[in-house]
């Protein structure tokens, strides 16, 4: 059973929620009026491990970093039936309102937890648990003074790593060349994952709900023309810390 949604609202300050700076909120979708029943969980302070959040069947389980209203990780509800999504969000407003939408598909192969995806990866989730993790568009913080708060720093592919099962993958996208520049240098230049441009290619081949497609920020920027990058880093084999 999914565990039930945790205590009260986030506090003010959740020290969680400002690693590396304070992670950003979006204001526009914060009246809660709408009914995410079980499918959210808000984490606080002390957020449950993912093994409290999945239910046991599932031998497959991939999580969404940032899912926003969570379009993607709706489509994969439907496209990977069973396997289970968990999408990490920060900003409360977007994963009630995503997790009101899961609902209303009646799938419950997936739910939303509010809590900092990066410290979940770290301090929540067993290693190699995760057959998958997806980050699309994520923020790319372009002042110099925020860049602590973009989730590819340094220290991610050992996080990631550590969460993924060998040969299971990190999947990206975004259409910021600067950002992409950076995910690439720090997920290619690290010896625990590998670009699998053919597994990009066959993600994007199966459809909606694989990987990278649909999401709102990804609309928005086809329409605008924007040049976007995908990439499928896939967690090379080896001897876990
Ligand atoms: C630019 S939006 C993209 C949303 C969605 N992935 C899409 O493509 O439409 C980035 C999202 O990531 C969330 N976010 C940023 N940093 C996060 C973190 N460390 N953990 C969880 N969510 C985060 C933001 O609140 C926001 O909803």
């Amino acid at each position: 059973m999914l565990a039930p949604l945790m205590s009260s609202p986030q506090p003010q300050h959740n020290p969680r929620m400002s690693q590396g700076g304070k992670l950003s909120f979006r204001s526009r979708v914060q009246d809660l009026e709408d009914d995410p029943g079980d499918r959210l969980v808000i984490g606080g302070d002390d957020p449950p491990n993912l093994d409290e959040l999945v239910p046991d069947h599932f031998d497959e389980v991939e999580i969404e970093v940032g899912p926003g209203k969570g379009a993607y990780l709706i489509a994969a509800t439907e496209a990977k039936p069973d396997t289970f999504l968990l999408g990490i969000e920060a900003a409360m407003g977007y994963a009630s309102l995503a997790a009101t939408r899961l609902k209303e598909t009646g799938r419950a192969n997936g739910a939303f937890l509010v809590d900092n995806g990066k410290l979940f990866l770290r301090d929540r989730v067993a290693a190699g648990a995760l057959a998958a993790v997806h980050v699309y568009f994520p923020d790319p913080w372009p002042k110099r003074r925020h860049r602590g708060r973009r989730f590819f720093t340094e220290d991610v592919p050992g996080t990631l790593a550590r969460a993924i099962r060998d040969d299971g993958y990190c999947l990206i996208a975004t259409d910021n060349a600067g950002y992409a520049g950076q995910i690439a240098r720090v997920m290619g230049n690290s010896d625990l994952f590998e670009r699998d441009e053919d597994e990009e290619q066959r993600r994007i081949e199966l459809g909606p709900g694989h990987a990278f497609t649909p999401t709102n920020f990804e609309r928005k920027y086809i329409e605008q023309g924007r040049i976007i990058r995908r990439y499928a880093f896939r967690r090379l084999p080896d001897e876990r810390s």
